[in-house]
């Protein structure tokens, strides 16, 4: 494993052609699927990156917890201001207890479509893993392939108030597979040689699709998931939310042959039947094999909108023992959000495509986020600049929701606009709870909180209902992740302890959500003792 600590990122435009077509794209270092980081655990990395493209970026760390270095972590407005055309800045990466797959990637509008890779992370040296070593590691790298321009594709569904075109193909590292047209000759291959044992490292690119995946004969063992550990798990597939990472052990037991690895979305959204029999392909090679593959070979995937087949995979991941005496059992701060699909009136004059001629949009508690677009916040808490973003997001959702088939009153629809953040004590136990609702359209939301693991304790179906719900936690085994799956109509319940100052985004990894509004920000304040305090910024933050 070659490990750096110093990268170059040039964020720079590429000719790329997918489903017969060419277009340029937004790269780093002109890579599709971008360049891979290899650190060991609790490593520091720079990373200097350049913006040679004509629209401003940022670039995010995502999963790396960042202990005392929110500076860099990378979100348009909330952590930095963009990084400008023919701008630079130095970013610090710190890596602390994470181990195994993160990635990184643009956080500015949709530029993430493109601008993307993988981080693995190595374990310390002379240490090993919690498994046999495997014989190679493998980035399998999911993501989406506009025929447009996805810069275009952004401006249009904003303005547009409904929903965003969808992606004209999934694509596993980069490539659309044996399916889609013109395709065929640049399918992703992975060759193996039989009786050895493979690591996966997979990262949900995806812009908008929570995946299935399987490869065809094979079972996959899940060993990990968000950079954390996970008690080994075999299935037939797995269930993968944008935003997620999966450490998963192949093993190349099967006859010297050709065979299918599948990938297809995952959703309850009626508007993207479209992605029904889409299914994204790509190939184990075992090396002593001459057959062909055949087309009917594909693996078993559970049907588009099984709700059942997601969350039985989803629930079943564990975390290893040796974090269970972590989990924080006394809770201080409790905060239960609703996570909704809202809308707003039509301006007058306009035509909107939201339902019912509305604007489309997305909400945590009732409160539609407005991202600042003049300077971020971490820097006006920072330096006590005033009018950037107001403290109060409330504690607790404005109504209970009622699944049980009654519809809730259309005026319940309309969020209110707002820049308001949480602020948290340093040190606190916290508790989220995210509550899924029925307005508009329920749906399963990825909840993404940025510079934390956090001990996902709970979920369930129908509204949250403490005194019976918080009975039934697991505090044993519970996982530690950086993402939770809100099941559809449903919640999911999280525990963190807030040791790790600074300005941290919490939002949906869904992009069409978070363009919406479904986001807050937690303030972990910057208390006085040595852990608790903030260095300063770097010297060459970007202007705003
Ligand atoms: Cu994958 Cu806000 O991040
Ligand atoms: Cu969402």
């Amino acid at each position: 494993s070659q490990t750096r600590s110093h990268y170059n990122f040039v964020v720079q435009e590429a000719r790329y052609t997918r489903l017969c077509s060419t277009k340029s794209i937004l790269t780093v270092n002109g890579k599709f699927p971008g360049p891979t980081i290899r650190v060991h655990k609790g490593d520091t990395i720079y990373v200097n990156v350049y913006n040679k493209g004509k629209y401003n970026i940022t670039i995010h760390w995502h999963g790396v917890m960042q202990p005392r270095n929110p500076w860099t972590d990378g979100p348009e407005y909330i952590t930095q201001c963009p990084i400008q055309p023919g701008g630079k800045f130095r970013q610090k990466v710190v890596f602390s207890d994470e181990e195994g797959t993160l990635w990184w990637h643009a956080h500015s509008d949709w530029a993430r479509a493109t601008v993307h890779g993988a981080i693995n992370i190595y374990p310390i040296i002379n240490s090993t893993y919690p498994f046999p070593k495997p014989y190679g590691e493998i980035p399998i790298i999911f993501g989406e392939w506009w025929k447009n321009d996805v810069n275009k594709v952004f401006t249009e569904f904003l303005e547009s108030g409904g929903a965003p075109n969808s992606s004209d193909a999934i694509t596993i590292n980069g490539q659309p597979g044996d399916l889609y047209p013109c395709s065929k000759s640049e399918t992703f291959k992975l060759r193996v040689e039989q009786g050895r044992t493979y690591l996966l490292r997979v990262v949900n690119a995806a812009m908008n699709l929570i995946l299935f995946f399987s490869i065809s004969k094979h079972k996959l063992t899940v060993v990990g998931a968000d950079a954390m550990y996970t008690k080994p798990m075999t299935r037939d597939y797995i269930c993968i939310s944008p935003g997620q990472t999966m450490d998963v052990l192949l093993h190349a037991n099967q006859e010297p042959s050709h065979y299918y690895m599948a990938a297809r979305a995952y959703s309850t959204d009626n508007a993207r039947v479209e992605f029904d029999n889409t299914t994204t392909t790509a190939i184990v090679q075992y090396r002593e094999s001459y057959t062909p593959i055949s087309t009917s070979s594909l693996p078993f995937l559970p049907n588009y909108n099984d709700t059942q087949a997601a969350f039985n995979f989803i629930r079943s991941i564990s975390g290893l023992h040796k974090y269970s005496n972590d989990v924080p059992k006394k809770i201080k701060t409790r905060i239960i959000t609703t996570v909704s699909i809202n809308t707003f009136p039509c301006p007058n004059g306009r035509s909107c495509e939201g339902p019912n001629g509305t604007i489309l949009s997305a909400s945590m508690n009732n409160i539609s986020f407005q991202t600042p677009n003049k300077f971020d916040i971490l820097e006006a808490y920072y330096y006590h600049i005033n009018g950037v973003f107001r403290k109060g997001f409330p504690r607790f959702p404005p109504f209970i929701f009622n699944f049980n088939g009654n519809s809730l009153p259309m005026t319940l629809n309309t969020p209110r606009r707002g820049t308001k953040v949480k602020v948290l004590k340093y040190g606190s136990a916290v508790e989220v709870v995210f509550q899924g609702t029925n307005l508009v359209a329920p749906l399963d939301h990825p909840m993404h909180l940025h510079g934390f693991s956090f001990y996902v304790v709970g979920y369930g179906f129908g509204n949250f209902n403490k005194s019976k719900d918080t009975k039934n936690y697991n505090l044993i085994d519970p996982p530690l992740l950086n993402t939770v799956l809100v099941p559809v109509n449903g919640w999911a319940a999280i525990r963190f302890v807030a040791t790790n100052p600074g300005v941290w985004f919490l939002h949906c990894h869904l992009e069409r959500h978070l363009s919406w509004g479904m986001e807050t920000v937690f303030i972990v304040k910057n208390g006085k003792s040595l852990n608790a305090t903030l260095p300063p910024p770097p010297p060459d933050m970007p202007p705003c």
